[in-house]
């Protein structure tokens, strides 16, 4: 089957997994059988990053995506990391393993509404964030990760003004870092808006060796406050390469796993949000994604995402230009 309404119109019902079965062997025995790649960001559970064949931040997964040479690409992440892959690789199948995996960065930005939006400010340079949808990216001009973002900014002409959505903590931060004034889409990431400034403060007196680390879709507050901040990415490879050999650490917490993996010797203290009596912060569209759901999806090849084709073409161009400037970047 081709797409999911074949699926839908054949009467598919999800199936359950069969008693006693090996999830792990089964996932790597059909992946090689279909020639299909896992790939999944940091904030997927574990099991689910430990059976990746390829594990990275959102520009990486991009990166990977359009360079792979699998003919099924399953990526555990949330939905507009699959539409990314799908507008690099079109003709391959690229399964999200559940379609409900969402973003509310994403959601704070309609298509429709971005687009008078935009509308308003036709001399302006369009630069999304990622965390969009395939519609967004398709109004956009250049689309940014939190890895390339600043490098992307910097490379933009300085007279000419700048449009950025949907982020506006990380078009906040960007402005900050490098001076240039932007028109900003009021959007932002729910799970990084929570953390607890006062929590973390009540951290850092009980472990005052503990280096504070933030990715750059938290509120100033916390950005003021952090020892570093960065992408995902950025911030693994920053507690990989510190002396310092604790860590208070302000994004969501699966990413966690990769940095006790890379530094079984060092403390990683999630940071805690505001509303809860847990310690950590999850993402619950990230969350949505099971073992036994890579299982499934990737046995029955279903559900693919989908993009409409004009949207495609429209969206491609900034992403490539992203891609280029990482490039040149060396990022
Ligand atoms: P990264 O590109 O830094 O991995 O961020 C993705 C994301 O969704 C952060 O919330
Ligand atoms: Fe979107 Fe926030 Fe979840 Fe990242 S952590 S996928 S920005 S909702």
């Amino acid at each position: 089957m081709n797409n999911n309404s074949e699926w839908i119109k054949a009467g598919f019902v999800t199936d359950d997994v069969p008693a006693k079965i090996n999830l792990v062997e089964e996932i790597n025995r059909i992946k090689k059988e279909k020639n299909a790649i896992i790939m999944a960001h940091y904030y997927q559970v574990k099991e689910i990053q430990d059976i990746a064949d390829f594990v990275g931040d959102s520009l990486a997964l991009a990166q990977h995506a359009a360079k792979t040479s699998a003919d099924i690409i399953l990526l555990a992440g949330v939905l507009f990391m699959g539409e990314t892959a799908k507008i690099l690789s079109p003709n391959k199948k690229v399964i999200v393993p559940d379609l409900n995996a969402g973003c509310s960065l994403a959601d704070s930005c309609p298509g429709d509404e971005f687009e008078k939006f935009v509308k308003q400010y036709t001399n302006h340079v369009v630069v999304t964030y990622v965390n969009t949808s395939a519609a967004v990216k398709a109004l956009s001009d250049i689309v940014v990760t939190s890895t390339n973002a600043v490098g992307v900014i910097n490379s933009i002409p300085k007279e000419k003004p700048i449009l950025f959505g949907p982020d506006k903590n990380l078009g906040n931060y960007l402005q900050s870092l490098s001076g240039r004034e932007m028109v900003l889409w009021d959007g932002a990431c729910h799970v990084h808006e929570k953390f607890s400034v006062e929590k973390i403060l009540e951290l850092k007196q009980q472990n005052p060796d503990a280096k504070i680390i933030a990715h750059p879709e938290c509120k100033k507050p916390l950005l003021l406050l952090a020892d570093f901040v960065g992408s995902t990415a950025a911030l693994l490879k920053y507690t990989i390469e510190s002396n310092e050999k604790e860590f208070i650490v302000a994004t969501e917490a699966g990413i966690l796993h990769q940095m006790q993996k890379a530094s079984p010797n060092k403390v990683f203290i999630p940071a805690p949000p505001m509303d809860s009596t847990c310690g950590c912060n999850d993402c619950e569209f990230m969350k949505l994604n099971t073992l036994k759901k890579v299982y499934l999806s990737l046995k029955n090849e279903f559900p693919l995402v989908e993009v409409d084709e004009v949207v495609r073409e429209k969206a491609l161009i900034p992403i490539q230009r992203m891609l280029e400037i990482s490039k040149e970047l060396k990022l």
